[in-house]
């Protein structure tokens, strides 16, 4: 116990925030005007490199290359990095019906479903309207190329013996330029980000205990939502490749949604999602976002796109989705509350941007960012109207951040007295390698001291390191009072952010404020509970109480 009481917990709590959020934003994006993800995970070159062996399926990379192996669909997740050609040898039949090169003809046969997706799209069609054919013409410009149609070649490699996966920077950027470095701009913006997308996955420290622990496949649905945005297939799905199809809500919600980000059901049960539902048929979705005029017959409600595209740099539709970004995913305490607990501590020593400060939502860049949101909605509202919705907004999180500094409170007493014994059970997840792999500059001396000395036996609860409640249990760790803080926080916190943020009048309040203050109370129990479980110990001199 002793070292809890000499290093303060709150010093350890957050700690892997660092795998979380070592963003590099803006700084970095100068310094190295190349636009990798790496950057958004690592703060320096160094470090970066780290990640440059990362390929094929035989060893992962960054901190923890020794620790992982990619699984096989890996290949197809993040492509770059880890695809392999598949063996052909058992189709040997196939091969000899068809020339190699006739990707079509076989593939007809193999995949049919594949190629009659193709020949729905503009690929196949790139004078399909006279729109389309203009935009052909565009790209046969600018890229110097004649196009009569972007056949499986173009994408997957000139036979089967150079297959391979497409990577925007390779393939998709030869003919469109403009949305791949639009897409590439959201490193401006640090994490979360689709840039950052896989990796942010992959380099969470609980991510990798299950590789260590054998348990790889539990993580499959962390893959699918997380993978490497490379590829393009996010909202127009291979290989229809349809801009109409990107443009509908429906092309976010399978992974924006559920525990933690419920995008897809607040957006669809609030008011200007039931709207679309109702009329959205109607709506000229074959427009271009910065051609579509808003509120009329054309688009009466916003999607998630007329919001989230929407530029703060440019006042322009296009590929980036967090330049307007204030809260971003809500997990980040905020300067504008005053803290109890060990979240006034937050970032503990942290040395690794952003995670070197608290969120300031009313500082410069926020400050104009809500200035583009307000100018957004007074397409269709009024401004005063939008501008107290965010002041609603705020005030939400605001309000929530002080119910769960309230709860961090009540957890960290239970550790500080000594009523769970923390040496009792499993460490924290890669606690053991924790310190030795990032060391006392990115950690913090206190944050390093505490990880370098216990092997990872620490406790730590609260935003963002904390969330391991919800992923990892092993050997006692975490205990029902973290278990249930991590779900006060990550879960109804979040849900009643989206609520308000998406104005959902039923997830703000009965799937976020009404669950959230549930949990203060099953905290407040459970603690009450452990205080008198070691009171009684005490007197009978047995059990932790009892100093054994
Ligand atoms: C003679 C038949 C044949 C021809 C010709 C052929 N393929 Fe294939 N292709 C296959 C078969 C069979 C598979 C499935 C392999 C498997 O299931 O493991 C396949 C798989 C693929 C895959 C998926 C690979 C993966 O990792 O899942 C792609 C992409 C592909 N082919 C592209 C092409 C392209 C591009 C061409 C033309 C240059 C081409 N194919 C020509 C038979 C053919
Ligand atoms: C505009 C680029 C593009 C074109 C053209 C294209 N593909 Fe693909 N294809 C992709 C992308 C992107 C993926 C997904 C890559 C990943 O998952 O890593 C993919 C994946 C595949 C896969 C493996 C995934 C699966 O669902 O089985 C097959 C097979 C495939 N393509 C076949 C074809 C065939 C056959 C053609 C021609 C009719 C074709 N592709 C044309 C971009 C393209
Ligand atoms: C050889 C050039 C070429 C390559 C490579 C290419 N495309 Fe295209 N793409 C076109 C042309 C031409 C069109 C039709 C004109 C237009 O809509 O811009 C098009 C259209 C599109 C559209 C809009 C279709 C619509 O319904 O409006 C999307 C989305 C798209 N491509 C995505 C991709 C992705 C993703 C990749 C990489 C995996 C890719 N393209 C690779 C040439 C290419
Ligand atoms: C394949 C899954 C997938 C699809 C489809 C998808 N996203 Fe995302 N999106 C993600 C993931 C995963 C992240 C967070 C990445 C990270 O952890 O850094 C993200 C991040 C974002 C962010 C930034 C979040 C922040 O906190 O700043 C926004 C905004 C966003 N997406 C909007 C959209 C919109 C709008 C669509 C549809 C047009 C969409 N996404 C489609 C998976 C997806
Ligand atoms: C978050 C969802 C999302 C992702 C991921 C995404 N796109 Fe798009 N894409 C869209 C939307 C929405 C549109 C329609 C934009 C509009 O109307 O202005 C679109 C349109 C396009 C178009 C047609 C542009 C035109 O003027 O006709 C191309 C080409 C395209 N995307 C390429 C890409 C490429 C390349 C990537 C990967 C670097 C990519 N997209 C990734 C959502 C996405
Ligand atoms: C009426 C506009 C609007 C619509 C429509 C909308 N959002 Fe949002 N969304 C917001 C606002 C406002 C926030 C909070 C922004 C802030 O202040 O940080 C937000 C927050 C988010 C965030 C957190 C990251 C960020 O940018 O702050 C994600 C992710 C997100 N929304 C995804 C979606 C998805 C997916 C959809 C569609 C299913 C959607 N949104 C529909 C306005 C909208
Ligand atoms: C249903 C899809 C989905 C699943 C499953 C999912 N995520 Fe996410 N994740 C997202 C989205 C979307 C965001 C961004 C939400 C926002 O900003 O509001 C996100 C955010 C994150 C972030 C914060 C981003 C950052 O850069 O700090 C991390 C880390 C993360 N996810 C890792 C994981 C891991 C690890 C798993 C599995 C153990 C997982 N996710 C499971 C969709 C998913
Ligand atoms: C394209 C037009 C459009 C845009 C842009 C738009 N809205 Fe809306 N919004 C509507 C319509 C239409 C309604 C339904 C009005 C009604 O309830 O009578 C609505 C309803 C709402 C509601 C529910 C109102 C109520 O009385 O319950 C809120 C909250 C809201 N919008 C907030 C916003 C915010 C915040 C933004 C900017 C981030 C925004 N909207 C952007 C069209 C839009």
């Amino acid at each position: 116990m002793n070292y809890i009481k000499h290093f303060r917990i709150g010093v350890v709590l957050l700690i892997c925030v660092a795998f979380l959020m070592l963003s590099a934003g803006a700084v970095f994006a100068q310094a190295n005007p190349k636009s990798s993800p790496e950057r958004l995970v690592m703060p320096t070159e160094k470090l970066q490199k780290g990640f440059e062996k990362w390929v094929g399926l035989e060893k992962g990379s960054g901190p923890w290359a020794d620790y992982y192996k990619p699984v096989p669909l890996h290949m197809y997740w993040s492509p770059k990095n880890h695809y392999i050609r598949p063996d052909v040898s058992a189709f040997k039949n196939l091969f000899e019906d068809y020339a190699s090169g006739d990707c079509m003809g076989c593939h007809d046969e193999v995949t049919p479903g594949i190629v009659r997706s193709w020949r729905d799209s503009a690929h196949a069609k790139p004078r399909r309207t006279p729109e389309i054919a203009e935009k052909t013409r565009a790209i046969e410009e600018k890229a110097g190329i004649t196009i009569e149609q972007v056949t499986c070649n173009f994408c997957h490699g000139e036979s089967h013996d150079e297959l391979f996966m497409p990577v925007a920077d390779d393939v998709c950027k030869q003919c469109h330029r403009q949305q791949v470095v639009e897409f590439a701009s959201e490193i401006a913006d640090g994490r979360p980000s689709h840039q950052a997308s896989w990796i942010s996955n992959v380099v969470v420290p609980w991510y990798i205990e299950g590789f260590r622990k054998g348990e790889q496949y539990s993580f499959i649905g962390c893959d699918q939502c997380h993978p490497a945005m490379e590829k393009c297939d996010a909202c127009h799905t291979r290989h229809k490749f349809s801009s109409e199809e990107a443009r509908k809500p429906e092309a976010c919600f399978s992974c924006h949604m559920g525990a933690d980000h419920p995008d897809a059901e607040t957006y669809q049960e609030s008011k200007m999602g039931v709207i679309y539902e109702m009329e959205g048929e109607t709506w000229a979705l074959d427009k271009g976002l910065n051609d579509v005029e808003l509120g009329g017959s054309e688009m009466r409600s916003p999607t998630c796109q007329t919001c989230h595209m929407y530029n703060n740099t440019t006042g322009k539709w296009g590929h980036n989705v967090t330049s307007k970004g204030r809260w971003r995913m809500g997990t980040f305490p905020p300067k504008q509350v005053e803290y109890k607990s060990s979240m006034k501590d937050y970032p503990y020593g942290i040395t690794i941007p952003p995670m070197d400060k608290k969120i300031d939502l009313y500082d410069g860049p926020n400050n104009k960012k809500l200035e583009r949101w307000v100018e957004l909605c007074s397409n269709c509202h009024s401004g005063r109207f939008a501008r107290l919705w965010f002041e609603a907004l705020d005030g939400y999180m605001f309000a929530a951040y002080r119910k769960r500094d309230e709860a961090q409170l009540l957890v960290e007493e239970c550790f500080d007295k000594g009523w769970i014994d923390v040496n009792a059970r499993d460490p924290y997840p890669m606690g053991d390698v924790i310190a030795d792999k990032l060391g006392v500059k990115l950690l913090g001396e206190g944050v390093y001291k505490a990880f370098k000395t216990t092997g990872g036996k620490v406790p730590v609860v609260g935003p963002i390191l904390g969330v391991y409640a919800n992923f990892r249990h092993d050997g006692g760790n975490p205990s029902a009072i973290e278990v249930e803080y991590g779900n006060m926080w990550f879960w109804y916190a979040l849900k009643g952010y989206k609520g308000v943020a998406h104005g959902q009048q039923d997830y703000a309040w009965w799937w976020g404020w009404a669950p959230m203050v549930n949990q203060l109370s099953r905290i407040r129990s459970q603690h009450d509970m452990l205080e008198r479980v070691y009171n009684i110990e005490k007197k009978l001199g047995i059990g932790l109480g009892g100093g054994k």
